[in-house]
């Protein structure tokens, strides 16, 4: 099979990279201090579920809090936005991952991307034991990643048995009724949820499944509603990197999530999923490699999301007048003559890419002015479903048209066609 240039271009980077060598690999959780510093894998998956890998791709290690804006998202999905909101606030925090960060007044966490706010977003997952709340993180999960996933229990013990900042975070939660009974069932779980086993593979698909509005690429599974996606997005993007994510989003203009895992998971919205894997981290607890490569990679390809070369491509691929539209359709003389008669007024718009505001607003602004009332309605309540619905029938051939009949008169029943 040919080479693919964006293959290559992978290879090339992770060359590029492979001599930096600065940062240190986690030690305060003992058991990731075992972690071969070298490891390095990076991987794209493209929204509609093609991978490019390359390096440690396989290598599996513990997701840490890559986990938190996946949780966070199966809160929002258990209690809605209202609910969620009252407990867990979406403020960068400007601090570090385990900073005793709570709103002064409330005690709420500022955001659910820094311990105490997973560990909040933790307690709000169903399920009243810590296997229950486990087994749907693990299930959620593996939605994502499109395969089952596990635990890495020596991880596990070892943080639980480390884990005394969190707990005491936990205490405080508990303290403002943010956590609203004794808060061990849900540390357990969060450590559980951070030494669940994935692979650089794995958080590039799960990436790809945000970037693909919650639905994973390769298996077709929802793994969260499309309606919390925007808010998960939001919080990787102003949060996800910690005291870092001025500077990341400044740089790469790309929602992520960083863990002391070595992984860091990043989201093109509609389009990519991309994972880099390297052990190294720096003081803020981000993988050194991590950001370098993922700063390359928005710069050489135009990721960056507010890089306004991304415009709206106009909908409109064709207009048609109806009578300038040749159809097979064999009629009767009357329903021809109808049809010539009504094919002046009627205009066929064949429309091309997603249906948002700035692509229709090329469409309504065309429409003759009795027309623009109808199909601004019929826009602006459509979900995206229906908008992709309504952009595919406006391409299928007449024949797939679904069945509206006009009220004509009965065609004549067909007989040989010679006679
Ligand atoms: O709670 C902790 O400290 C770890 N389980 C997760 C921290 C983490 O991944 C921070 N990320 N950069």
């Amino acid at each position: 099979m040919a080479k693919s240039p964006i293959q290559d271009y992978l290879q090339a980077l992770h060359a590029r990279f492979s001599g930096l060598t600065s940062g240190k690999v986690a030690d305060y959780i003992p058991e990731l201090s075992l972690a071969d510093p070298g490891w390095f894998g990076i991987c794209i998956a493209t929204q509609d579920g093609h991978v490019y890998e390359v390096g440690d791709c396989s290598q599996p290690f513990t997701i840490q809090s890559v986990s938190k804006p996946l949780t966070y998202g199966r809160a929002l999905e258990q209690h809605g936005e209202a609910a969620v909101l009252e407990k867990i606030g979406v403020e960068p925090s400007g601090d570090a991952f385990n900073a005793i960060s709570l709103h002064p007044q409330s005690g709420t966490p500022l955001n659910p991307l820094i311990n105490a706010g997973a560990i909040a977003a933790c307690s709000l997952v169903p399920g009243d034991s810590m296997e229950d709340k486990t087994a749907t993180i693990l299930e959620t999960f593996s939605r994502y990643a499109g395969r089952q996933l596990d635990i890495d229990h020596k991880v596990y013990r070892s943080e639980s048995e480390t884990g005394h900042r969190n707990r005491a975070i936990g205490w405080m939660l508990r303290n403002f009724s943010v956590i609203e009974n004794d808060p061990t069932a849900t540390l357990e779980t969060y450590f559980q949820q951070c030494s669940i086993r994935v692979t650089c593979r794995d958080l590039a698909i799960m990436g790809a499944t945000l970037a693909n509005g919650g639905v994973n690429t390769l298996t077709g599974q929802r793994a969260v509603p499309e309606k919390f996606v925007a808010n998960v997005l939001s919080v990787m993007a102003t949060c996800g990197m910690y005291d870092a994510s001025g500077d990341w989003l400044y740089r790469t203009g790309l929602p992520a999530k960083s863990g002391v895992g070595g992984g860091i998971m990043a989201v093109q919205p509609g389009r990519l999923g991309i994972a880099v894997f390297s052990p190294r981290l720096d003081q803020q607890g981000n993988s050194v490699r991590g950001l370098a490569v993922c700063h390359a990679l928005t710069a050489d390809l135009g990721l960056h999301m507010f890089d306004a070369s991304q415009r709206a491509i106009p909908a409109i691929r064709r207009a048609t007048m109806r009578r300038s539209v040749k159809s097979n359709q064999r009629r009767t003389q009357q329903a021809n003559d109808y049809l010539l008669n009504v094919g002046k007024k009627l205009r066929v718009f064949h429309l091309h890419g997603a249906l948002t505001f700035a692509s229709i607003e090329s469409v309504v602004r065309v429409l003759p002015g009795a027309a623009r009332p109808l199909w601004l309605n019929v826009i602006c309540f459509l979900d995206s479903a229906q908008k992709s619905w309504l952009w595919s029938i406006s391409c299928w051939p007449p024949e797939r048209m679904p069945k509206v009949k006009p009220s004509l008169p009965p065609a004549r029943p067909r007989t040989n066609c010679l006679s």
